[in-house]
């Protein structure tokens, strides 16, 4: 019998209709749209509101996957949530989402890896399809950045956005879906990226409330020299031990936190500008939400058998790529 490989086998995402353009936080915070668009590439980012969530977003493209690839929500044996930013502590984000979505016959969780989240999510939800006995996993990536960012603080808030997208898994035997990947982690760097206040360490309390700690914190300079390099290093790795040039990968995948470290990406993997995937002009930061929003957008002009490397970095440290070969 041929080996099981998770392929994926559709895909679909969902951002906020509201747009929260550079001039719009021109009149927020002391930045300018000249600084944003040269040190990151951003132009605008989408933002919740009337009080949408995490859920919402992602039961809209669980629906709408499950309507792309014919089937019903019933048929979902899983949902995994990669996510800083869930509904709740808890029950989990992915367990609103079944309900929501009426996929109540599957069961899921949360997984935490700040921007590598949807690749760490993935490589999770390819064990259970090779394992043989799952089917039809879906793997969500969606972070609602809005809701710890701190509005008045320069340094994080003209980055990130909020959105959501994912990818149905399925079993293939035909050689395509996820060949390899290679996941890392350095808790030695987690207070260069952080949200300090809200866990069991640092509860908000009435002290601290509205304390900066209660937001996201980042030690801009110090995330861009790790993150240029892993991201790099990691993806460079992926190529050597899967014998691929920069000629045989179709497309890169990157975590869209800085056009600068996609560049430095692509550059070392001996790739085009025309093989990177990028609209981080459009969405910002996303978080988990990155890499999947990329490849909804791009997924007509994705080919069946086409080599695609995934790569992220983030906080954590976290980071990581993914080899797959494109299913259909
Ligand atoms: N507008 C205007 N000026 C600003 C702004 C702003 N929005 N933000 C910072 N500045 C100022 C700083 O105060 C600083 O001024 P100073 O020199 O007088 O001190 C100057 O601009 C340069 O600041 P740097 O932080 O050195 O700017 P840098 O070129 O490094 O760009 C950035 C900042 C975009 C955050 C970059 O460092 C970066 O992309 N870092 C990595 C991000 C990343 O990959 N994160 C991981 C994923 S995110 C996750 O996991 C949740």
């Amino acid at each position: 019998m041929s080996k099981i490989n998770a392929a994926i086998t559709c895909v679909h995402g969902v951002v906020p209709k509201k747009i929260l353009s550079n001039k719009d936080l021109e009149k927020m915070v002391d930045t300018n749209d000249e600084w944003i668009t040269t040190r990151t590439g951003i132009k605008e980012r989408r933002i919740v509101e009337d009080g949408e969530t995490l859920s919402d977003l992602g039961s809209e493209v669980v629906k709408s996957i499950c309507k792309k690839r014919g089937i019903s929500p019933l048929e979902i044996d899983m949902i995994i949530v990669g996510t800083v930013t869930a509904d709740h502590r808890f029950p989990s984000t992915s367990n609103i989402v079944c309900d929501k979505s009426g996929a109540t016959n599957a069961w899921g969780f949360d997984l935490s890896a700040a921007c590598s989240g949807f690749i760490y999510t993935l490589v999770t939800g390819q064990q259970f399809v090779e394992s043989g006995r799952y089917k039809k996993v879906i793997i969500l990536g969606g972070d609602i950045m809005s809701s710890i960012v701190n509005y008045k603080d320069r340094n994080t808030c003209v980055i990130f956005g909020d959105g959501c997208a994912g990818v149905l898994l399925e079993p293939d035997k035909e050689g395509n879906g996820i060949i390899d990947s290679i996941l890392k982690v350095d808790g030695s760097g987690r207070e260069l990226l952080i949200q300090k206040h809200g866990g069991s360490a640092f509860p908000i309390t009435k002290e601290n409330v509205g304390h900066p700690d209660n937001f996201i914190f980042q030690e801009g300079r110090s995330v861009f020299k790790f993150a240029v390099t892993k991201m790099a290093d990691v993806s460079a790795e992926i190529m050597e031990r899967n014998n691929l040039t920069g000629e045989d990968v179709d497309w890169l995948v990157p975590h869209q936190a800085n056009l600068r470290i996609i560049d430095a990406t692509a550059n070392r993997m001996g790739l085009t500008k025309d093989k990177v995937m990028i609209n981080i002009e459009k969405y910002g930061n996303t978080t988990s939400g990155t890499i999947p929003l990329c490849l909804w957008e791009w997924e007509k002009k994705l080919k069946k058998g086409d080599n695609i490397v995934l790569a992220a970095f983030g906080g954590g440290f976290t980071w990581g790529s993914v080899y797959l070969k494109w299913a259909y």
